[in-house]
């Protein structure tokens, strides 16, 4: 390997939100956090962003760009950026878009909050599926618009949309919006080319605008392909994509994330009412990774593999009763302890309390989690087997 991600990079004193963040996401502020472990020891394993240093070609750059000196407001007027990011679609999903239809953003999360009121009138919904990354439904909510949730089905390692009802929930004339995540948080599924076709014909047939979260879509495992929804329809206008190079190189601070919005008067809207601005080290930063990334990612992915394949064993070896399936993308594993720990259990306070181990449970993901456990897998393997060597020894102790 070429680059080292067995290396422990200390984040203590970096305003890290992994370490810093953790009490208000998780805990909501309340004392019920209240750790065995001492605050050093805690071990992060919640928020999706990744242990490793970003791509020396991403150091670089932005070292570069520091030297300048000049850091006056900036925006992308080059046209090499949107040369590297449609490069990189090409290269990785076989995708090409009209490049005057992207736009970026401080991130997906502040261009779900604008296009939920840009899209949905007041009296509109919004409809995910479920379990889902919350900030789906905080953007709705948050909004003031209602959420509609369709299940996922679980069968036999795998979770599949269940199109009856999703198409049933997508015929209510209020539904006006989806907002659908692709590869999916928290489940790593990658919907197939025949799910991603069903899915969007039933939302483009009862005009439902989509937005398509692909934030994890260069998170694969590495026998595994990606397909962009808006690859299969490239004539409607009705499908958003939100990409980023945040998760892929572990540069989700630099808050710059790429929408494509095809719908001309959506585009208008957009462009008239979000501030321009961008970060000018957030842009040479993403068009190095975009440019200069491909080596690193792969090596990254290969690393990722690896920690899954331990997870796996890991628990079949010590808690052979958890249900557990490699995901097909991210690097977050999505693990079924129902058969561990008691319903009432509260498993994100549990493994904080008790393991000093900082994941998010059921509850953090909307609805149809029960008894499963997110857990961030993006860290040198070391840590991630001390941290399930205390997970297990928490669970141990509960049961005698
Ligand atoms: C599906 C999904 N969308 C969006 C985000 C966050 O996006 P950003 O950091 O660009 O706001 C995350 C982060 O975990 C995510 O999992």
């Amino acid at each position: 390997m070429k680059y080292n991600f067995d290396e422990i990079i200390d984040r203590q004193n970096t305003n890290a939100m992994s370490l810093g963040g953790y009490r208000n996401y998780l805990f909501g502020g309340s004392d019920a956090f209240d750790s065995d472990y001492a605050e050093a020891d805690l071990i992060p394993m919640w928020i999706a962003d990744m242990e490793f240093a970003s791509p020396p070609a991403v150091i670089r750059a932005v070292k570069e760009r520091a030297d300048h000196g000049v850091f006056g407001y900036s925006q992308i007027f080059d046209p090499s950026y949107k040369e590297a990011f449609l490069n990189w679609s090409k290269h990785y999903y076989d995708w090409k878009f009209n490049p005057d239809h992207l736009v970026t953003s401080q991130g997906v999360i502040p261009a779900l909050f604008s296009l939920v009121k840009y899209i949905c009138a007041f009296d509109e919904k919004v409809l995910i599926m479920t379990p889902s990354y919350a900030f789906f439904k905080l953007a709705t909510e948050g909004s003031g618009r209602e959420l509609i949730t369709s299940d996922l089905v679980y069968t036999d390692g795998d979770y599949t949309i269940d199109f009856e009802d999703f198409q049933r929930k997508a015929e209510d004339e209020k539904v006006t919006l989806t907002i659908f995540c692709n590869p999916h948080n928290p489940t790593g599924r990658i919907w197939k080319e025949d799910e991603l076709r069903r899915f969007g014909e039933i939302c483009l047939e009862n005009n439902v605008m989509i937005i398509s979260d692909e934030i994890h879509c260069d998170l694969l495992r590495t026998e595994n392909t990606f397909t962009p929804l808006s690859r299969l329809f490239p004539l409607s206008d009705k499908i958003i994509t939100c990409m980023a190079p945040s998760k892929t190189f572990n540069m989700a601070g630099f808050m710059i994330a790429n929408i494509i919005i095809p719908n001309r008067e959506l585009l208008a809207l957009w462009q008239r009412t979000e501030v321009p601005i961008v970060n000018p080290l957030s842009i040479v930063a993403a068009q190095a990774a975009y440019s200069h990334g491909h080596d690193w990612l792969e090596q990254l992915r290969k690393y990722l593999d690896g920690n899954f394949e331990f997870l796996r064993c890991y628990l079949a070896e010590h808690l052979p009763n958890a249900i557990f399936k490699t995901p097909e993308a991210t690097y977050l594993a999505w693990v079924n302890l129902g058969a561990y720990l008691p319903e009432e259990e509260d498993l994100t306070l549990f493994f904080a309390n008790k393991a000093g181990v900082l994941l998010e449970g059921d509850t953090m993901f909307v609805a149809n989690g029960a008894g499963h456990i997110r857990l961030n897998l993006a860290c040198p393997r070391a840590r991630l087997e001390q941290g399930l060597g205390r997970m297990v020894k928490a669970i141990q102790a509960l049961k005698s």
